[in-house]
């Protein structure tokens, strides 16, 4: 478990999953990142989606770090959000973060921040992962702005340059498209 400030990480069970799901695409924070009125060519995955093509059983297990895994954002013994690593699609020694909080009420606070800070330190401490990436759509500029102040910086590279080969085709544009997809980088030695 890793702390820092306010905020713990926790690794989320398979209990949590459907909350988890929740919190993405059926909350008031979905807005933000899927479906309409600003994401209408970003679909609101379902539950089923979310389980095959998302968030397989291992960031819910813990079976296989190499590829990903899932951490609620705790404050005081409260769940505000959740945040993951993904690797598997990725070149050696890089992860991809994804983060969504659960409510309004708990954005806007600084826990999304701290809770990148908290897994990037983790990671590189235990995988040595040193390139990290965050990729937000481009307006949405509250995501932006926590990335930056989470360390990381904007980046006119692309999103291929950092998979491997068989992953372009899926994951190559960037969620939102080569153009609004704000791709964001973290490196550390
Ligand atoms: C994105 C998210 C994880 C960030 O975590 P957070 O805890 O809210 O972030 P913080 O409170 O540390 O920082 C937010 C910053 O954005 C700023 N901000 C808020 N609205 C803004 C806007 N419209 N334009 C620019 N900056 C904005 C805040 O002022 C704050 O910066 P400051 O500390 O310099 O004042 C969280 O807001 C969230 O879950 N949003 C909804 C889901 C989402 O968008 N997920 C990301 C998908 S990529």
């Amino acid at each position: 478990m890793a702390t820092r400030s306010k905020i713990k990480l926790v690794p989320a069970g398979l209990e949590d999953r459907k909350n988890v799901y929740d919190w993405c695409f059926q909350s008031e924070t979905t807005k933000s990142h899927s479906g309409p009125p600003y994401f209408s060519e970003k679909s609101i995955a379902s539950y089923e989606e979310f389980c095959t093509q998302y968030y397989e059983e291992y960031y819910f297990t813990g079976s296989n770090p190499q590829k990903g895994r899932g951490y609620l954002i705790v404050v005081e013994d409260v769940s505000v959000g959740f945040v993951s690593y993904s690797a598997f699609h990725l070149k050696p020694s890089h992860a991809e973060f994804d983060i969504w909080m659960n409510s309004e009420a708990n954005c806007g606070k600084g826990f999304g921040t701290e809770a990148l800070v908290s897994l990037s330190d983790l990671l590189k401490k235990e995988m040595n992962v040193t390139t990290f990436i965050i990729a937000p759509a481009v307006q949405n500029k509250r995501a932006v702005r926590s990335y930056e102040k989470a360390g990381f910086q904007l980046s006119n590279k692309l999103m291929k340059d950092f998979l491997k080969a068989e992953y372009i085709y899926l994951y190559g544009e960037g969620d939102y498209g080569v153009e609004e997809t704000a791709l964001m980088l973290k490196c550390v030695n």
